[in-house]
């Protein structure tokens, strides 16, 4: 394993599985010490990092900014529109500049091109923080939870209703198949994940002994599951598609009947924002099986990891 100093996290495949389990345990390690009192761990100290949104955020945002202050670092975040980005200053000259300045960037963007150019021509450190194709610094918290409340990864059932080409669907299929898990997405004809991704979960899969398949039948994917998982329809982007995107995801909401076709002690996730009475309904994610303030919550751990071990 090469060291993680350094490093790019764009793509959950930018990590090996047992990096991706050093991520994990980091953030295990972390959180205790968090709850022990020791919330200001101070060994970035002096380190800047960057946020650059193209795109709304309040998690990443927040959880980002506190946990590099908790770091004993510092943050500057800006919309990309307010960058010289915005007049047309190029992505390679804009990762040349900031190189000078910060000892990471991160970027949520809508194009994932854009972050890998990014990436190409920056000094330090990029972070996805959300593209139209990962959500990879998501799938980290996401599956941290996972293993902190089932206790395992490896073998877990996960369900994925609704849009199978969702940036957080294909994160979470990829970071399934490094750590041996079973996802299995359910989704409608015409929102098959992008075939790009399908291929390298599959090729992680052939190595950990994972399992990624996808369906259009619902019962399939929830029928035994530990975890039934789900994201928005309408991602940013692509508010012009809503009234398609209702119409044909309708028969993927997550609803009582649907969580009591899982294991009984399955548990409900979301990366949120929700709409709710949409992909979900206010009882399952209001509901016992729910864990999306935790999952919430563990962005921040996960995320204190992935700075400590990249800067
Ligand atoms: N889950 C997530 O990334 O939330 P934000 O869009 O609020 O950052
Ligand atoms: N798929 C959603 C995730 C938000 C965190 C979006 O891209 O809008």
């Amino acid at each position: 394993m090469r060291g993680l100093r350094g490093r790019d996290y764009v793509s959950v495949t930018d990590f090996s599985p047992t990096e991706l389990w050093r991520v994990l345990e980091l953030s295990r390690d972390l959180k205790l010490r968090a709850y022990g009192g020791e919330r200001v761990i101070p060994v970035l100290s002096g380190k800047t990092l960057m946020l650059v949104f193209q795109k709304p955020s309040t998690r990443t945002r927040v959880s980002f900014e506190v946990a590099m202050k908790q770091l004993g670092g510092f943050t500057v975040t800006a919309n990309w529109t307010e960058l010289q980005l915005g007049r047309g200053e190029t992505i390679a000259d804009t990762a040349r500049t900031l190189s000078r300045y910060v000892d990471g960037i991160a970027a949520r963007v809508f194009s994932h091109r854009d972050l890998v150019e990014l990436a190409e021509h920056a000094a330090v450190p990029v972070i996805n923080a959300l593209s139209d194709l990962e959500h990879p610094v998501q799938a980290l918290a996401d599956f941290f939870t996972i293993w902190e409340k089932k206790g395992r990864v490896s073998g877990v059932k996960v369900a994925f209703l609704g849009d199978g080409a969702d940036n957080v669907a294909h994160s979470l299929m990829l970071m399934a198949a490094s750590l041996g898990a079973r996802m299995v997405v359910a989704t409608a004809k015409g929102y098959w994940p992008s075939q790009k991704i399908l291929e390298a979960a599959e090729e992680r899969a052939r190595l950990t002994g994972a399992e990624i398949e996808v369906t259009e039948d619902v019962e399939r994917a929830v029928r035994g599951a530990d975890v039934v998982y789900t994201d928005v329809w309408v991602s940013m982007g692509q508010e012009a598609e809503v009234e398609r995107r209702m119409r044909d995801l309708s028969p993927y909401r997550v609803t009582r009947e649907i969580m009591s076709m899982a294991k009984p002690d399955a548990i409900f996730m979301h990366c949120l924002p929700a709409k709710r009475g949409y992909e979900v309904v206010d009882e399952v994610i209001d509901g016992p099986q729910s864990v999306v303030w935790d999952q919430a919550e563990n962005r921040l751990h996960t995320q204190k990891a992935l700075l400590m071990l990249l800067l």
